[in-house]
């Protein structure tokens, strides 16, 4: 059991937790919930032993054995399936006291303990699954999206999204009986994100999932833990009834606060008019008693409403771009790889598209020639004159300084800015600025390094917005935000007057903002004609397609490598 006993957590000034008393059963299924920057990864921090309570108890079963997902990108140039392989613990502790008694043993071959440690080595080895091991690291691997030509490919190899799903596949190898999981699904796509569902579903330890995706959430979890007001309120049921419990709750208690009011405003009528009545002053005195002693309820506190919206383009230009007959992809060890060929399309203003695909497609890739940050292999990109391009690349959050504050950041935007536009901005518009992206006055001297994902997230989205684009390149913006904010900027692309083209895996998302689809596969970006329903069906089939070929392709390896 895992057992939080009148805890008080800090962080700097910030109290997260005050006095939290909570329990978690063995094998029970947990959603951790609250908005952003209430406290869930620290409280993760807490689990996992990397901090420590400030007050209170906790207490969780010594022997049971962790699996989390590394939050660093991993550097190795080790294959693919050996860094998954190494994700269990158990079986790498036995392969290491292996090389030890080989060792040993090379080093003086009549050492008996060494011929027995072998020995026993290698029978910990079938108990701990050696036989297999590569099997069922191909099979996370593959899951969770990866193509079978990768699965040898070395670690470093990979983008940033993709190391991180290395990450994920590392732990889920991990035999554990707890398993702690922070936004898991952020760098998945849809086919990825179904699969580690079906998986999650399946597994017998205790687990605890940080999500903002209520489907997810409900597909996983059987019990949530909610951080609202430096409170931790556990709720039996899912997320979807989670916020039905809670908004029951919220009802019931501003009824109780209103009829407490109602109480002490009578009193308080009784008070007034006697208090100078020295007859029944000793009447007034104990009603002024009774109000002390009351204990109080709160008033629901409207969560925060968070709004923004982006400021009206300076220019609109038509087209914003034309693309002819461009090929985009890398460029590796000096060689050309063409990922989307002969792409001759225009950008018009106020144009609103998806852009969809299954997993590495291109999507990313297009996104990013777009957005200058790669150079297109062939053909022409024309911009039209005052492009204004805001790009959100969520997963390289490398936009962002780790030492500096958010007024640092704006500053130095704001001195870009002035340069170009000679509209100088003080640090009180810049405070003010950042206040209505709900950066308070002890935020905007916080190191971004130490912020929340959605903290991060959110100063990402404020500086775009400054900028000022007329073309927005959003490559899956709503990773890490909540779900309030990720309304606001639902609302805010709908009011957007310049273009908007949008990869994103969350189909509420690109169902209210979108009126148009391009569809990155086989190489060409086509225009996609249906719906997301038809999507959806696209993207089974199409999984179905690569598997078989992956499948075909693998078996002709697999010919080979035995010729061979
Ligand atoms: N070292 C630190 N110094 C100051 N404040 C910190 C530090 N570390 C974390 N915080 C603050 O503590 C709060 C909780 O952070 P945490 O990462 O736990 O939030 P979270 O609930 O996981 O949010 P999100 O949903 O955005 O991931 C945030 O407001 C964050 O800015
Ligand atoms: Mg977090």
């Amino acid at each position: 059991m895992i057992i939080l006993k009148n805890l008080v957590l800090r962080r700097s000034a910030k109290v997260l937790l005050d006095r939290a008393s909570i329990t978690i059963t063995p094998g029970e299924k947990v959603g951790l919930v609250g908005r952003n920057g209430v406290g869930k990864s620290t409280l993760f921090g807490l689990l996992n032993g990397s901090l420590h309570e400030d007050a209170g108890e906790f207490s969780w079963p010594r022997q049971w054995r962790l699996a989390q997902v590394a939050q660093d990108m991993p550097e190795t140039s080790q294959s693919a399936t050996e860094f998954v392989i190494d994700g269990d613990t158990r079986l790498a502790e036995v392969r290491a006291a292996l090389t030890e008694a080989e060792t040993r043993f090379e080093a003086d071959p009549d050492d008996p303990d060494a011929g027995m440690a072998i020995a026993q080595a290698h029978a910990d080895l079938a108990d701990a699954g050696e036989h297999d091991a590569s099997a069922r690291a191909q099979a996370l691997i593959l899951g969770l999206g990866f193509r079978v030509d990768e699965l040898d490919n070395p670690v470093d190899s990979f983008s940033g999204g993709w190391r991180m799903r290395l990450q994920l596949a590392r732990a889920l190898m991990c035999p554990s009986d707890l398993l702690l999981l922070d936004e898991p699904t952020n760098h998945l796509d849809l086919d990825a994100l179904v699969w580690l569902e079906a998986w999650l579903k399946s597994y017998a330890g205790t687990m605890i999932v940080i999500s903002h995706d209520r489907e997810f959430l409900d597909a996983v979890t059987s019990v949530t833990l909610h951080i609202d007001n430096a409170q931790l309120v556990r709720y039996g049921g899912n997320y979807s009834k989670f916020e039905e419990m809670r908004s029951e709750q919220m009802l019931l208690q501003q009824a109780a606060f209103e009829r407490q009011q109602d109480r002490i405003a009578h009193l308080q009528k009784f008070i007034d008019r006697f208090k100078a009545k020295a007859s029944k002053a000793k009447q007034a005195q104990s009603r002024v008693k009774a109000i002390e002693r009351m204990e109080k309820v709160a008033p629901m506190l409207a969560s925060a409403d968070f709004n923004f919206e982006f400021k009206e383009p300076r220019s609109i230009p038509s087209p914003m771009l034309s693309i002819a007959g461009a090929d985009f992809g890398y460029v590796v060890d000096g060689e050309a790889r063409t990922i989307v060929r002969k792409v001759s399309r225009s950008v018009l203003a106020g144009q609103r598209i998806g852009i969809l695909g299954a997993n590495g497609q291109g999507k990313s890739t297009v996104v990013k020639t777009i957005a200058r940050d790669l150079a297109a292999l062939s053909g022409t990109i024309t911009e039209g004159k005052g492009l204004t391009i805001g790009y959100f690349a969520q997963q390289e959050l490398d936009v962002l300084r780790p030492h500096d504050n958010p007024l640092q950041h704006m500053t130095r935007l704001a001195r870009e800015a002035s340069a170009q536009s000679r509209e100088a901005s003080g640090e009180q518009v810049l405070r003010g600025f950042l206040g209505s992206f709900n950066f308070s006055g002890d935020m905007v001297s916080q190191a971004v390094g130490t912020m929340s994902g959605g903290e991060k997230a959110r100063l990402v989205l404020a500086m775009m917005v400054w900028q000022r684009p007329n073309l927005l390149l959003l490559d899956e913006p709503t990773n890490h935000l909540d779900l309030v904010t990720r309304e606001a900027l639902a609302m805010a692309l709908n009011q957007f007057e310049g273009t908007l083209m949008l990869v994103s895996h969350d189909r509420a998302l690109l169902r209210s903002v979108c009126d148009e689809f391009w569809l990155v596969g086989r190489g060409a970006i086509n225009a996609f004609d249906g719906d997301l329903d038809d999507y959806q069906i696209y993207l089974l089939e199409e999984g179905r397609r690569l598997r078989d070929e992956a499948r075909t392709g693998r078996n002709a390896a697999g010919t080979r490598a035995k010729a061979a």
